[in-house]
């Protein structure tokens, strides 16, 4: 459902920010911001600032910032649309509700039935554990060390050893047979005809984020095969999309997540006081359920089985994670085999330990590869090396290559510039990466370049957002295609716009963007740190410095495009001219 621009303006006006916010964080006022500890990350001093004026929050320590919807999406880990939404209902506005086909109204009550005979499972296995026939179900979770408020926290159940309970129960309540089939919750086949998918096992219920079930887990009481029997995939229940945690995990506020391997290990960390736990679904970790932990944490720590087989779903797991842009690193759980053994045998202070520790996923992947060769023959400490070069080449962006290949030398013992040159080779032949020349101070030029002019065009949107009235005066010299950064070009097209008409609306420009990350983004561009200056005419000389820098930047991008476009060569000359009015003219701040 997408809300029309002047709804989503709307209802962003009639939420003041500041009481809004307050309802969150204690905030105090202090010349006109407002100023509180921050909720996204772990502080002591306040740098979270709150402008009623603007209408934005921005955190100068961690860099959280946008304005009211933002705070709601962050804050309550909501889309864009959800926040929208939760803003409206608390302003009273009213917005348009879905125009419902035939069609899809069948289908909305359809998975709305779904939901409701599953809920209905699990109320009943959950009874049923507490119930005289439930006895061994309760006694195995206790032996596994599972607390009564943990059993209650995950709903955990059991299915009793009747094969047909389940089924006569739902039926009793009015659910029709092809609903129980069709939600997975029973087996047919012509000699039994419809029994129970799941009898004699306790229970582990599977939510989705919004805490509905979605689907089940249940382990047998012992050793029996197979193991785990899960519920199939059904119209509600999407293996790759959902996680076994996730309905507590958004919430835990830790900045990571933990994701491992099975229910147990996920309800033995969360006792533990690891509620960022989560766990994919008896099924692989998809590229779906990356996107999905994408939305709520940066990092991800791996927490696999100390296996074989453990160690290579990690692997994967990586690749899949880097495919995501996530970065991941590896928590070494030796020598138990996996987290909740690890916590059952030396508690959660030293798994806290192993978290802090977690190893960076590429050094793991190198780690784990290394296993393949005898470095003390030649010829395979070689092959090593080369397997080294060959995977230094996956990291596309120069910095981060160059630091990659500083570390795995100084780690593996090879001369840096020999290690160099092989994945200069590497690169060579594959075509990837092409590993740049060294600048010879040893510091990172290009990016602290890179660094310098995105600052500087920060500083600038930031200069005219304080100070609207300056733009009239430079506005000959300016043109959003100046800003060059990422989605700077928009902000500042949007920025100039209202300025020309004079009514300039900063957190209005936020939600242009619906991604948080976006909106992050383009609300740093408005809290750049305006450098404190003694006199007038060190304002001016400083402002002036920083068009010229950006004009210049452009005007170089645009003569090192010529070769390959000719409308840069028009502006290319009026850049040229420009640059040389600029660097003659004084502009007045005042
Ligand atoms: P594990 O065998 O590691 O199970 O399988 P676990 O969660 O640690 O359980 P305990 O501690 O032995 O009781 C990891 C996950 O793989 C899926 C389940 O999702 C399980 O949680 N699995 C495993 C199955 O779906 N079926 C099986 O037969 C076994
Ligand atoms: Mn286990």
């Amino acid at each position: 459902m997408y809300y029309p621009d002047e709804l989503i303006e709307e209802v962003r006006t009639k939420n003041d920010i500041l009481e809004v916010i307050s309802g969150y964080v204690r905030l105090q006022k202090k010349g006109s911001n407002y100023f509180g500890l921050c909720p996204f990350h772990n502080e002591k001093s306040p740098s979270f600032s709150v402008s009623q004026g603007k209408q934005m929050y921005y955190c100068f320590g961690c860099g959280a910032g946008g304005n009211v919807i933002t705070f709601l999406m962050e804050y309550e880990n909501l889309t864009f649309q959800e926040a929208v939404k939760a803003l409206a209902e608390r302003a009273g506005v009213a917005l348009p509700e879905m125009e419902y086909s035939q069609e899809m109204k069948k289908q909305q009550s359809r998975r709305m039935k779904l939901l409701e005979v599953n809920r209905e499972a699990a109320k009943y296995f959950y009874y049923q554990l507490r119930r005289p026939q439930g006895a061994a179900g309760l006694q195995y979770l206790r032996e596994r060390m599972l607390s009564e408020e943990t059993m209650q926290h995950f709903g955990l159940g059991y299915a009793n050893k009747y094969s047909d309970d389940l089924i006569r129960y739902l039926k009793s309540r009015g659910y029709a047979e092809e609903l129980i089939r069709d939600a997975g919750l029973c087996n047919v086949d012509e000699k039994h005809g419809m029994y129970d998918k799941f009898w004699n096992r306790v229970m582990f219920p599977i939510q989705d984020i919004n805490h509905r079930v979605i689907g089940f887990g249940g382990r047998v009481m012992g050793d029996g095969k197979p193991k785990y029997l899960n519920s199939p995939e059904t119209e509600i229940f999407d293996k790759s999309r959902n996680l076994y945690g996730l309905n507590f995990a958004r919430t835990s506020r830790t900045g990571n997540i933990i994701l491992c391997e099975g229910y147990m290990d996920v309800i033995a960390m969360h006792q533990a006081g690891f509620t960022q736990a989560v766990a994919s679904l008896g099924t692989a970790f998809t590229a779906g359920q990356a996107t999905l932990l994408r939305r709520y944490a940066k990092e991800i720590l791996l927490s696999y089985d100390s296996d074989g087989a453990g160690t290579n779903a990690a692997l994967r797991a990586i690749g899949i994670l880097k495919e995501a842009g996530m970065s991941g690193r590896v928590i070494n759980l030796e020598p138990y085999k996996d987290p909740d053994e690890f916590i059952k045998a030396l508690g959660a202070e030293e798994f806290q330990k192993r978290l802090d520790n977690a190893e960076n996923s590429f050094f793991f992947e190198l780690r784990q590869a290394q296993k393949g060769f005898d470095l003390s023959d030649p010829e395979q400490k070689t092959n090593f090396h080369r397997e080294i070069a060959r995977k230094l080449c996956s990291f596309s962006e120069e910095v981060e290559r160059e630091n990659y290949i500083e570390a795995a030398a100084e780690k593996y013992h090879i001369g840096f510039e020999n290690l160099r040159r092989l994945v200069a080779s590497y690169a060579a032949q594959t075509g990837f990466a092409k590993p740049a020349i060294r600048p010879k101070s040893g510091v990172h030029k290009k990016d602290a370049a890179g660094e310098g002019i995105r600052n500087s065009q920060k500083l600038l949107l930031t200069w005219l957002a304080d100070r609207p009235g300056l733009y009239a005066r430079v506005k000959k010299y300016l043109s959003p295609a100046d800003f060059t950064e990422g989605l700077y070009e928009r902000v500042a097209a949007r920025m100039f716009e209202e300025l020309e008409q004079g009514q300039l609306n900063p957190a209005g420009i936020i939600s242009m963007f619906e991604e948080e990350q976006d909106q992050r983004e383009a609300a740093s561009l408005f809290h750049a740190k305006l450098a404190r200056l003694e006199s007038v005419q060190e304002e001016e000389k400083a402002f002036h410095y920083i068009l010229y820098a950006v004009k210049k930047n452009s005007y170089e991008r645009d003569s090192a495009r010529l070769g390959s476009d000719v409308e840069a060569l028009q502006r290319v000359i009026a850049g040229k001219k420009q640059l040389e009015e600029l660097s003659r003219t004084h502009i007045s701040l005042e």
